[in-house]
């Protein structure tokens, strides 16, 4: 009897309370209901690189900030007039990976660590962070396929190659694994509807870039040092048709979150439009041509927008380079789907 008359009094006593301040209550369930729906948009990870002044004062240390060094003024050591070999063209890993890949949505290196050895349909196996640092080389800086094909990309247990993991590591340490940071890599910009417009793009171009990058697209190179001021968009001494810059879709969201030179994701200078207008017309430009015949041993894996065959649909070239994109995107779910599961 004790207990009943003690729960009834409890429940009226809640009610009592419910009743005073239902409008604090009503705000307190709502509240939980608000932030439970947006748990989702929680779960990204945002990144923030390490600080310099944090590596270590160690043989360890000494590793990470030559490698940082290198990712910076990579053409000092690689050429064309580098202290270590003169086949590079000239640019430097940081002309792709703003601000020591450190930049947000500007090609940065805090997924690398915490996703490699990844899975690569590409290759067709795993890779490791050194095998894509040495695929970066040989295909971003273009320096294989360079005059003397011989030790002209460094060797991949070379004290350089290990310095430049040792500070992309350094820089992901903190991210967990397994987890690829927003901002990572560059963004997927919405999809054209229409095939990408060169005649437009070049001129946006003539417009917004050819103050650094020269109407010719060739850059400018430093007055007393090795290397660019401005870095190469085409030509012999920019990437080879083999590298990631060649996709359209990395190309444009580089340049929409980056370009003209201190654009930001939060204060982009060019549309969607523009960004997609002008990435085609840089891509219509002439470049070395890698022989990338043993690159995607399931051509059906090949992402939408690589620009050389073979492919296992039979979408044009032209589609695949310059789209619509949307399309091939969906014939791509429908192979994957029907295959084997993607390993990843
Ligand atoms: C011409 C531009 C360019 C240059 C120069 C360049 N890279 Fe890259 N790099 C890219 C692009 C684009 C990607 C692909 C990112 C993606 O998969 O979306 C990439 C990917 C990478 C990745 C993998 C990052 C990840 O999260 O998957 C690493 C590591 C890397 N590059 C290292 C280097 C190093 C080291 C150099 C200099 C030796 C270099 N890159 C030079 C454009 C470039
Ligand atoms: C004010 C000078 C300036 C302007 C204007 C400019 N850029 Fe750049 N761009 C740079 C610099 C400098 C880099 C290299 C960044 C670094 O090393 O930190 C760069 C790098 C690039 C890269 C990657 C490296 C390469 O050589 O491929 C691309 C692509 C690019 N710019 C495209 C454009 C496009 C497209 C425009 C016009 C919308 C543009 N830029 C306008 C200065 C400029």
């Amino acid at each position: 009897m004790a207990v009943y008359r003690w729960r009834w009094l409890c429940a009226y006593q809640t009610q009592k309370i419910l009743k005073r301040y239902r409008f604090i209550s009503i705000f307190f369930v709502c509240s939980i209901f608000f932030s439970c729906r947006q748990t989702p948009v929680n779960t990204k990870y945002y990144w923030t690189a390490p600080d310099t002044l944090e590596i270590p004062n160690s043989a360890l240390g000494k590793e990470i900030r030559y490698g940082r060094e290198l990712v910076v003024n990579t053409s000092r050591y690689f050429g064309p007039d580098g202290s270590i070999s003169i086949y590079s063209g000239g640019m430097n890993c940081q002309n792709c990976h703003l601000e020591a890949g450190t930049k947000f949505w500007g090609n940065n290196f805090s997924a690398a660590f915490s996703t490699y050895p990844k899975y690569k349909d590409r290759r067709g196996e795993y890779e490791s962070v050194t095998q894509k640092v040495m695929d970066c080389f040989e295909r971003s800086l273009n320096v294989l396929l360079s005059t003397d094909h011989k030790q002209s990309a460094p060797d991949s247990n070379s004290r350089e190659i290990k310095a430049i993991v040792a500070y992309i590591s350094w820089l992901g340490k903190n991210v967990p694994r397994g987890v690829k940071p927003e901002g990572a890599q560059t963004r997927d910009l919405p999809l054209l509807d229409h095939r990408a417009d060169t005649a437009y793009g070049r001129q946006i171009f003539y417009l917004k870039c050819i103050s650094c990058h020269q109407k010719n697209g060739l850059g400018v190179k430093n007055p007393d040092k090795p290397g660019y001021q401005y870095p190469p968009l085409w030509g012999k001494q920019s990437y080879n048709t083999g590298a990631s810059m060649y996709r359209l879709s990395r190309l444009a969201a580089f340049i929409q979150d980056n370009m003209p030179f201190g654009a930001t994701y939060e204060q982009p200078q060019l549309n969607n439009e523009e960004a997609w207008d002008i990435a085609a017309f840089i891509c219509s430009q002439p470049r070395e041509i890698m022989d990338c015949s043993k690159d995607w041993p399931d051509p059906g894996t090949k992402f939408a927008d690589i620009a050389f065959g073979p492919y296992a649909d039979t979408f044009s070239y032209g589609q695949h380079k310059y789209g619509p994109f949307g399309p091939i995107e969906l014939w791509r779910k429908n192979y994957k789907k029907n295959s084997q599961p993607a390993k990843q």
